[in-house]
């Protein structure tokens, strides 16, 4: 059988960590591309140390050139400037779209029919960007952003309740924005709907934080933004993928009218496989007035690229 084969641009502190938490569960051979050449070879060779050690046969090569990505089966793009304090993933739209468009020259060279995964903030703009500029039918093209909303979620009502994660369900669905969409009407605790375990004071107290959660970190760290968080959120997607999985995560997707949305990228929840974006699921939403916002939000965004 042949190995998978997933390409990560770019080799900073998320391409890495995505790289790390795939090459861990062997997923595939990962080429780490990053236009430092060093950052990536460097990366990609103690990696690959690491995982002769953890016995794993994966092959990990660093570079800058796009050679050696043809045939991937998936390509992540994690290149772009993070967020300093104080800043707005959105003030990254001007300086990560000219970073994204020269990557897409590259791939619609070497990989022109893979799954790509983007990353890069600010991402509502950046999946659709890459939408535009691919030509790649809309399963293939999707977002990582709420699979990172949705832990932060999910770890801020652990924290007010006490529950271990495997009892909480919970998701964040909309933009990648303050205006995101913690579904707070639907999360659970062992089936149980949050709103019958906490009040609304501390249900509103957990949305805030989540829509805070990355702001917090960056503030946290002086430099730099989340990452341990988002490549395993990016793993996660991959392995459905990969493994045909048909699994519901939330992510980034074209809508078509779906939620109200259309012709845009937002976060929905969906089925991942094999052809990436399987299908979109739909429900009901007692939240749909604040999706409504992070559609405004993103138009918005959008219309600025
Ligand atoms: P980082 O600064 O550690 O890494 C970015 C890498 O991109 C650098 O190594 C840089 O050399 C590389 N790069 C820049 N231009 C390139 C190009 N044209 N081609 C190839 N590589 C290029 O930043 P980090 O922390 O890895 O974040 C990357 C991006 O991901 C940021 O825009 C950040 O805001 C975003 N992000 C998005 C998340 C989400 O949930 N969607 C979560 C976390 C980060
Ligand atoms: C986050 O929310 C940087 O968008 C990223 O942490």
């Amino acid at each position: 059988m042949t190995r998978k084969k997933i390409t990560i641009v770019g080799a900073g502190f998320v391409g890495s960590t995505a790289a790390h938490w795939i090459a861990a569960k062997g997923l595939a051979d990962i080429i780490l591309v990053d236009i430092d050449e060093g950052i990536a070879k460097g990366k990609a060779l103690d990696l690959q140390q690491a995982m002769i050690m953890n016995n794993k046969d994966i092959k990990i090569i660093g570079t800058n050139s796009y050679e050696q990505t043809k045939g991937s089966d998936i390509v992540v793009v994690t290149a772009g400037i993070p967020r300093k304090p104080g800043m707005s993933r959105d003030e990254l739209i001007s300086i990560n779209s000219k970073i994204v468009e020269d990557i897409c020259n590259k791939l619609k060279e070497y990989c022109p029919d893979t799954i790509l995964i983007i990353v890069t903030n600010p991402l509502d703009a950046m999946v659709y960007k890459v939408y535009k500029l691919m030509g790649l039918p809309k399963n293939k093209i999707v977002g990582m952003a709420g699979m990172l909303d949705s832990a932060r979620f999910k770890h801020f009502i652990c924290e007010a309740t006490g529950n271990s994660p495997k009892e909480v369900d919970a998701m964040v669905l909309g933009t990648h924005n303050n205006s995101m969409v913690p579904l707070a009407s639907k999360a659970t605790i062992n089936q149980v709907p949050l709103k019958q375990v906490l009040n609304k004071e501390k249900i509103t107290g957990i949305i805030e934080k989540t829509k805070n959660g990355g702001a917090e970190i960056v503030k946290l760290l002086g430099k730099g933004s989340a990452y341990y968080t988002p490549g395993l959120g990016i793993m996660e997607m991959v392995e459905a993928i990969l493994k045909d999985q048909k699994k519901l995560l939330p992510c980034t997707a074209y809508c078509e009218g779906e939620y109200g949305a259309k012709d845009i990228f937002i976060g929905v929840p969906v089925i991942l496989g094999k052809s990436g974006v399987e299908e979109i699921v739909e429900m009901v939403l007692e939240e749909q007035q604040q999706m409504n916002e992070s559609i405004k939000h993103i138009k918005k965004l959008i219309d600025s690229l």
